[in-house]
């Protein structure tokens, strides 16, 4: 089998607020800081998407790189470019950190790029120059 591996990154803005309803106000502020400021803040998220696949003997590819642009745009960027994550019903159970973003973009992606015989290896994002975030699926 020849496996091999083409990854894209992709940017969207968006806001979110760190807090949950678990915590009282003053644990938010304890564990959150500014990040659970009440007015929410925005990112410049940029999303690495790792695809794995078998090596197309006629086309020599692992996916369509206009394939994998289109399912991008309409399941992630279509979703959450400009959008408030707290007011995405994803997020209206869990807090908004990248973690949890990750997970969540990997959860959409997956299935959408298992259609196209393509096996999602792991999503990234980059939450700000310093900070990153990885989740590869279930372990
Ligand atoms: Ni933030």
């Amino acid at each position: 089998m020849s496996v091999a591996y083409f990854g894209r990154r992709y940017t969207f803005s968006a806001a979110h607020r760190l807090h949950t309803e678990a915590l009282t106000a003053e644990e938010n502020q304890a564990t959150y800081g500014k990040c659970n400021n009440p007015h929410g803040h925005g990112h410049n998220y940029k999303v690495e998407v790792l695809c794995g696949g078998q090596v197309d003997a006629e086309t020599g590819m692992v996916i369509n790189m206009a394939k994998l642009d289109e399912i991008v745009k309409r399941v992630v960027m279509e979703r959450f470019d400009h959008m408030n994550l707290n007011r995405d019903e994803i997020f209206e159970k869990e807090v908004p950190t990248t973690e949890n973003l990750s997970i969540a973009v990997y959860d959409l992606l997956e299935p959408k790029l298992q259609r196209e015989n393509v096996r999602l290896e792991k999503i990234r994002i980059e939450e700000t120059e310093n900070n990153f975030f990885e989740y590869a699926g279930m372990k």
